[in-house]
């Protein structure tokens, strides 16, 4: 399959107008441009000494433009069939199938016409507010792999629904161009892709058979965030290629898109957080043995950030923090430590038992791996603040 290299326009969108989507404001000035790229814990300690100078303490998060630009290459590279979204709104997919109807009129002005669709009620809606949108139906794949986050519990139409769908949306002279899914956020089978490949195969030729001209395929997001967990995206890539081929063959013309979301940010955001308090738990055995001695069993931090900022899934149970002293303490004795964050919420909790060098209070924590699902969660319980955001980029990438 010839590869060939993102375009100038492709990388600046992605360097620029995605790190200004999140703050519509943000200019060239928001952005801390770097001759060359540093480590996220060099960026960490270059923002506690500027805060320092200022006396402030306050939680922070970095955000590594470069590791996002890196992590899209690579997706081009592995995934050449499979498209990215442009600038131009009529690349843009309106992909939460059930939509607030004031949202329909707002995605017509701005010529956002494409969207998913999964059942009766949707299509109705979209027959009265956006008549002329280009459809996909999503659908829920019904494959048995294991996902961290199962999205067909709530989004997605069942195999046997879908033929009376195509039906009711061409009874309502609306115009389904194709099939999508989502196999389920951190996925942990390839399998899983294979399988709803195959199966959008046969939702794709039902709708053909009810008439519509299907040229589209969205295969969603899933992929999973960090380059050690499996499987990796090369790994994904290999079996969707494959299964692409074989089910919808380039001949054939139907562009393949894709909503890649943990897959591109989760390595790129990385939170510091200040320790503002610590008590230690002493072994009481060992105390009684050695009159004097006590030897600490379990150090219990207080933090500034916490599960009410930007590590906010921690508590479901599927996130592993991974969280390290920003002064580095290779050498230093572990011990079994937990971390609090700072509301008055109990649940409030990052880690507990995990080995990490003694720490003071005043000193920083690093946590790496944030940049899926976490600050967009933050809230300000207990007034705290949300941790700062600081942009970094190379002037490499920025300027591209
Ligand atoms: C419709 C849709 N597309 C894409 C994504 C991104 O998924 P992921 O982060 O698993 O790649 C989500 C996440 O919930 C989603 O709901």
């Amino acid at each position: 399959m010839q590869q060939e290299e993102p375009t100038y326009f492709q990388l600046c969108y992605i360097s620029k107008i995605l790190a200004r989507t999140v703050n519509k404001k943000m200019t060239d000035n928001d952005m801390l441009i770097v001759d060359a790229r540093l480590s996220h814990s060099n960026y960490i300690k270059r923002e506690i000494a500027y805060q320092a100078e200022l006396g402030i303490d306050d939680p922070l998060v970095i955000v590594d433009i470069d590791e996002v630009v890196e992590r899209y290459r690579k997706w081009y590279h592995l995934l050449p069939r499979v498209l990215d979204l442009g600038v131009d709104p009529s690349r843009i997919i309106y992909a939460n199938p059930c939509k607030q109807n004031a949202h329909l009129p707002f995605a017509k002005k701005h010529n956002v016409d494409l969207m998913t669709f999964d059942s009766e009620e949707e299509l109705i809606k979209i027959k009265m507010l956006y008549r002329s949108a280009r459809l996909l139906l999503r659908f829920r794949p019904n494959h048995m792999c294991t996902v961290m986050y199962d999205l067909g519990k709530k989004f997605g139409c069942v195999f046997v629904e879908a033929l009376d769908l195509f039906i009711s949306a061409k009874n309502k002279g609306l115009n389904v161009i194709g099939v999508s899914f989502h196999v389920g956020s951190d996925c942990l089978s390839s399998d899983a892709f294979a399988f709803a490949i195959k199966e959008a195969r046969r939702i794709f030729d039902m709708g053909q058979q009810v008439g519509f001209d299907m040229n589209v395929l969205d295969i969603g997001g899933g992929y999973r965030g960090r380059d050690v967990d499996h499987p990796t995206i090369e790994e994904n890539a290999d079996i969707i290629n494959q299964c692409l081929d074989e089910y919808f063959p380039a001949a054939e013309g139907v562009k393949i898109i894709a909503e890649p979301g943990r897959y591109l940010v989760e390595t790129a955001v990385s939170a510091a957080a200040n320790i503002i308090g610590r008590r230690f738990v002493y072994d009481q055995g060992m105390c009684r043995a050695y009159k004097y001695k006590k030897r600490i069993e379990h150090v219990l931090y207080n933090i500034n950030d916490g599960i009410y900022g930007s590590v906010s899934r921690v508590n479901d149970g599927t996130k592993v923090l991974v969280i390290s002293p920003v002064l580095n303490k290779a050498m230093a004795e572990k011990h079994n430590s937990t971390l609090w964050g700072p509301t008055c919420d109990s649940t409030d909790c990052l880690a507990t038992d995990i080995p990490l060098p003694l720490m003071e209070v005043g000193e920083w924590v690093h946590i790496s791996y944030v940049g899926a699902y976490s600050l967009c969660r933050a809230t300000n319980f207990n007034s705290m603040p949300r941790p700062k955001l600081y942009y970094f980029c190379s002037r490499h990438t920025w300027y591209i």
